[in-house]
């Protein structure tokens, strides 16, 4: 199976952004994972489009870019413009989700859906077509440095098993929030491929070191 580390910028010292995205770079980060805030989807404030804008300038991998806002559709020719290669938003946060899947693909960006730890894996199911990407929360949403919520492996394993069943062998599943060198390998184990990682990477002394770090564990699991 795949496996990609995507270190999130919500977490980086942003007077040294480009020395410490060069870092997990350095360390083998694969795509940089950008939590995009609108302190009324989740309870908390944090960057959009500057953001982006900012990473497109330091670094050429791509950009995961996560939204927690109400009315994601709204920034989706914008980051598409600067650069953004995920565009993945909650549907709970707007009302035509089909057609903001469809357009974000149009716009040459992967289309991607993000559960809440309570949210239903079978709302992927009615969209199935129009995914590139499934990124599963292993927290609620709002903040990093939470604990990884258990019962996210067994969710992990159900989408794994409906991707399968929808010969969807393409299809990005990503897990978010407290990914650290104890948890990665059990959601990588379940079927998890990418795993966006914030306290883990740029909460450590060593950066690099760190990303290398969770591949090992990662492969532990394979
Ligand atoms: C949480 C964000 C996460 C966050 C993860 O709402 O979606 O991407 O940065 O942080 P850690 O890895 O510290 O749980
Ligand atoms: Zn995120």
């Amino acid at each position: 199976m795949n496996l990609r580390i995507a270190p999130s910028v919500l977490s980086c010292d942003l007077g040294r952004l480009r020395e410490q995205v060069q870092e997990a770079e350095a360390g083998g980060a694969e795509w940089l994972h950008v939590d995009v805030m609108d302190g009324h989807f989740v309870p908390n404030l944090t960057f959009g489009a500057p953001m982006i804008r900012a990473l497109r300038r330091i670094s050429d991998l791509p950009i995961d870019v996560h939204l927690m806002v109400e009315h994601p559709e709204q920034y989706l020719a914008e980051y598409a413009d600067l650069g953004a290669s995920v565009f993945a938003f909650h549907p709970e946060a707007t009302t035509h989700v089909q057609r903001h899947l469809s357009a974000a693909r149009e716009r040459g960006m992967k289309a991607g859906l993000v559960l809440n730890p309570s949210t239903p894996v079978g709302w992927l199911e009615e969209v199935i077509d129009d995914l590139d990407l499934v990124l599963v929360m292993s927290v609620n949403p709002g903040y990093g440095g939470q604990g990884y919520l258990p019962a996210s492996t067994g969710k992990i394993g159900r989408i794994r098993a409906l991707l399968d069943r929808h010969q969807k062998h393409d299809v990005t599943l990503e897990v978010d929030g407290g990914i650290t060198v104890q948890t990665i390998r059990a959601a990588h184990a379940a079927g998890a491929d990418t795993f966006v990682a914030g306290t883990a990477v740029f909460g450590q002394p060593d950066i690099a070191g760190a990303v290398r770090a969770l591949l090992a564990a990662a492969k532990g699991a394979e």
